[in-house]
């Protein structure tokens, strides 16, 4: 798919009004701190990546492994060294190296994903959010069981068990699993749904899960 396509759903009603309802709960699970720094991985054409540096005071980049789709980011969001072309699964920064980690809709398409989950929490210090395609979902019905079209295409979609499994053992806490966007069409309906209490029901198609990232021999949170 071509990043400009894939891009222009973000300026469509349905595409715009997912994209800040997913923005907006990320923001809110990380709680950005002033001057915190962030990376977004398999950032693609950096909408998550552009819209959490709108909402965070701090350095933000965004890496992704399709050169193509990091061109087109840096195309709209020239700041210097914003970009970078990089694996999930061997990132090439330092443990520790940014205070919160965000992940939205890449795991899926990643081969090995505890790799890239443990290398997500590397280079994390404080919070972590990972943005995912809930298998338990109308968005699933829809778009995931006969194995997806465009940006579907090869995905997989996570249940919350799958999640938990994914992140045993790994250097997390407090962590929490969330659903948004129950009726992906984002008509009046949808949007009242979402905004009512079946709006927090365990069926959206945005899986979130955040925590807090445990650095050995650190106990600042
Ligand atoms: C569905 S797109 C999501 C892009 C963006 N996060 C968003 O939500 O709009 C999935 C992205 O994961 C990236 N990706 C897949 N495998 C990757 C890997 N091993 N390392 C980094 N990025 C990867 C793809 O290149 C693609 O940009």
């Amino acid at each position: 798919m071509q990043a400009r396509d894939y891009d222009l759903w973000y300026e469509t009603p349905q595409g715009r009004w997912i994209g800040a309802r997913e923005a907006a709960l990320i923001t809110a699970a990380l709680a950005p701190r002033p001057g915190e720094s962030l990376l977004d991985i398999g950032c693609g054409t950096g909408y998550f990546t552009r819209a959490l540096a709108a909402r965070v005071r701090g350095p933000v980049t965004g890496v992704d492994l399709n050169p193509d789709w990091i061109r087109y980011a840096r195309g709209r969001d020239p700041v210097p060294g914003r970009y970078a072309v990089a694996d999930a699964q061997a990132l090439p920064f330092a443990d520790g190296a940014f205070d919160l980690v965000v992940s939205v809709t890449a795991l899926g398409f990643i081969p090995d994903q505890r790799a890239a989950l443990a290398e997500l929490l590397r280079v994390g210090r404080r919070r972590f959010a990972l943005g995912l395609l809930n298998r338990h979902s109308l968005l699933w019905w829809q778009q995931g069981r006969r194995g997806g079209g465009g940006g579907y295409a090869g995905a997989h979609w996570h249940t919350r068990s799958e999640v938990r499994a994914l992140l045993r053992d790994l250097p997390v806490s407090e962590l929490r699993l969330q659903s948004a966007i129950q009726f992906p069409g984002g008509g009046r309906f949808a949007r009242w749904i979402e905004a009512s209490p079946a709006g927090a029901l365990p069926t959206g198609a945005f899986l979130l899960a955040t925590g807090n990232i445990v650095r050995t021999g650190s106990t600042e949170q």
